[in-house]
């Protein structure tokens, strides 16, 4: 086995998502992993911090504001990123939000954001990366960003996995639509791991004794996203494609 095939210098890779939590993660990994990096979302203060600690350690990153909900504002990201380093052919699609409550409560507001920011995001998004890496005639990869949620159900989290499921079934399609132009398109499903989208409930009581109950009795580990980001992210994952990959401790073969 070729040990540089997890390697990724010479790529463009945007990460949506990238001021909190896992996209800002990726962002540092796949940077160390030797790509070029675009890290996307709307708090741009938060962005430039990270482009700097990139920059600091030896990398190139760019920091592109960004509202994934807004296809003016998603081309304007790929324009600028494609300026500064070329055609983006790595593209992390994480951008998401939560808005938790059983359906029959859910308010059409909560609906709308959560449904425009997770699906409707994520297809703006990963349409415009397909249309530039089509134009490029270069392949890509790209890696959405789903739940378990999108493949199991919890309580109180119907709209979200709703969302999830959507981004799930738009990584089967645009795998089959791009398979042939050597565009690999796959999806990780994480489980749970403390974030700003969840951090409140996890220091609880209720949080904490949902988690102990797992298989694994225990959140994720950042760093236990990095072998699968990095394994669909590049030639490593090479005959991978529209697949769907939980990192969740097993969370999956017990009811959620
Ligand atoms: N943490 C978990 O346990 C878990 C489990 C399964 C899946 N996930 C998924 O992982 C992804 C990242 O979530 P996280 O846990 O890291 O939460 P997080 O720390 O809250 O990060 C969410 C990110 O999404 C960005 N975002 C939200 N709305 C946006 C918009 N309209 N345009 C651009 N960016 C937007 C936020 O940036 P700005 O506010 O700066 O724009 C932020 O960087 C989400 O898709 C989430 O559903 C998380």
């Amino acid at each position: 086995m070729d040990s540089k095939c997890f390697d990724l210098s010479g790529r463009v890779a945007l990460v949506t998502g990238a001021s909190s939590g896992f996209g800002e993660h990726f962002t540092r990994v796949l940077a160390a992993a030797g790509a070029r990096v675009v890290a996307g979302a709307r708090r741009e203060d938060r962005l430039h911090r990270l482009v700097d600690d990139i920059a600091a350690a030896g990398g190139a990153a760019l920091a592109v504001a960004m509202d994934v909900t807004d296809a003016a504002s998603v081309a304007a990201a790929f324009a600028a990123a494609e300026a500064k380093f070329g055609t983006v052919d790595l593209l992390v699609n994480n951008a998401g939000v939560a808005a938790p409550g059983t359906l029959h409560k859910t308010a059409e507001a909560d609906w709308d954001w959560v449904v425009d920011t997770n699906l409707k995001g994520a297809w703006l998004v990963a349409a415009e990366a397909a249309r530039r890496m089509l134009a490029a005639r270069r392949g890509g990869a790209i890696v959405n960003i789903a739940s378990v949620l999108g493949m199991a159900t919890s309580r109180g989290h119907g709209v979200y996995s709703a969302t999830k499921a959507g981004v799930i079934q738009l990584t089967k399609h645009m795998a089959l639509e791009l398979a042939g132009k050597n565009i690999r398109v796959n999806a990780i499903c994480p489980g749970y791991f403390k974030t700003e989208m969840n951090d409140e409930y996890f220091d609880s009581a209720a949080g904490q004794a949902y988690i102990a109950a797992t298989p694994g009795g225990r959140l994720g580990r950042m760093e236990e996203m990095d072998g699968p980001l990095l394994l669909l992210a590049s030639d490593a994952g090479s005959f991978i494609n529209g697949a769907l990959l939980p990192v969740d401790g097993g969370h999956l073969v017990m009811s959620i």
